[in-house]
């Protein structure tokens, strides 16, 4: 192996059990996902690191927050980042979804190989999932600027009052309405010195 999958502190029990399976989804990323445009051309490294170890901090933040909603989404779902990660650690029934036919066909070929019975890839606008879902748990990595998803949540504040969503960001956030939106932001180290940003949107 050619990398180290290392986790800082936060995700050490993670991999206890899961460390077979997230390598084969590492090497999925890196010959499948790099070959059919589901990533660009990566190192291992950075593939762990960003796509692997940055996703199980989506998970870890559930947990943190005893999450328990009916159902969960990771919306602009690409290569299954952050929701293949989660699935496979949590057990918990995930829908990845993303627009592109193409990478729904990737996604499912690699859910079925591996035999996973709680992941689920679907062909699907996610806007529609923001409009019309409701108690539901939102993961997006990349997707949705976090400004931009804040102007439609405005649009579709009353279904959203049930909704919780998990979302990359960088370290500033824009002025917004203080009286409408909780906005939490969590750094965590994704290896030993390299820091990310998520940000935790409740609509009040
Ligand atoms: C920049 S990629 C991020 C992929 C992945 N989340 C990651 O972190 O690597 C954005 C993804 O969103 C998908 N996408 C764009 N617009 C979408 C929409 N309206 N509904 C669902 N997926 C969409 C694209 O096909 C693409 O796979």
């Amino acid at each position: 192996m050619n990398f180290d999958p290392q986790i800082p502190d936060w995700g050490k029990s993670f991999l206890v059990k899961n460390l077979d399976n997230l390598i084969t989804y590492h090497n999925w990323l890196k010959n499948t996902g790099i070959k059919t445009g589901l990533i660009s051309s990566k190192n291992d490294q950075f593939i762990w690191d960003e796509f692997i170890v940055h996703s199980l901090y989506f998970y870890k933040i559930i947990l943190d927050l005893k999450l328990s909603k009916n159902n969960l989404y990771d919306l602009g779902t690409g290569g299954g980042i952050p929701g293949l990660p989660v699935g496979i650690v949590s057990n918990k029934n995930i829908n990845l979804i993303d627009i592109k036919q193409k990478r729904i066909y990737e996604l499912e070929r690699f859910i079925s190989s591996q035999k996973y019975n709680n992941i689920y890839a679907l062909k699907a606008d996610a806007q529609k999932f923001i409009q019309q879902e409701v108690n539901s748990i939102f993961l997006m990595r990349c997707y949705l600027p976090k400004n931009d998803l804040i102007k439609k949540l405005e649009k579709h504040m009353i279904n959203n009052k049930s909704n919780t969503f998990i979302v990359s960001s960088n370290s500033n956030t824009e002025r917004l309405s203080q009286e409408a939106f909780h906005v939490k932001q969590e750094k965590f180290l994704v290896n030993k010195d390299e820091y990310r940003f998520i940000d935790v949107i409740t609509v009040k």
